[in-house]
């Protein structure tokens, strides 16, 4: 595997970025600004780890309200939904 992963096809694409938005939003919120869980906007994980990230999602945070995603995510997907979130996912309008 690639540093990235393979990225995902284009309907698994919109079907991650539906995810994010909907499952992932519920925490984060929904322009993932932060909720109960903390922002993911480039900004606040600026400098971090996209394999740490990606780990994050898929394994969750023990100890935390963060659920792990690995029943759901590949680990492609995974590392693919953490490159989003360090470049910036546009707004859905
Ligand atoms: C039930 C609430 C909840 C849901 C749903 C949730 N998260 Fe989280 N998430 C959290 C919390 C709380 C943390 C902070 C954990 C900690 O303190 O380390 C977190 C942390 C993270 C982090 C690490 C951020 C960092 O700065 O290190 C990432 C990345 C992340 N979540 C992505 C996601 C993604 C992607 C989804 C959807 C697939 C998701 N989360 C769904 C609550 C949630």
């Amino acid at each position: 595997m690639s540093a990235a992963g393979e990225a995902p096809s284009p309907a698994r694409q919109g079907e991650l970025l539906a995810l994010l938005r909907h499952d992932c939003g519920s925490c984060h919120g929904l322009t993932l600004r932060g909720g109960l869980g903390p922002p993911l906007l480039p900004s606040a994980l600026s400098g971090k780890d996209p394999q740490g990230l990606a780990a994050a999602i898929l394994h969750g945070r023990p100890g935390t309200a963060m659920p792990p995603w690995s029943r759901f995510l590949s680990e492609d997907e995974a590392a693919w939904l953490a490159h989003r979130l360090l470049e910036g996912v546009p707004d859905e309008r």
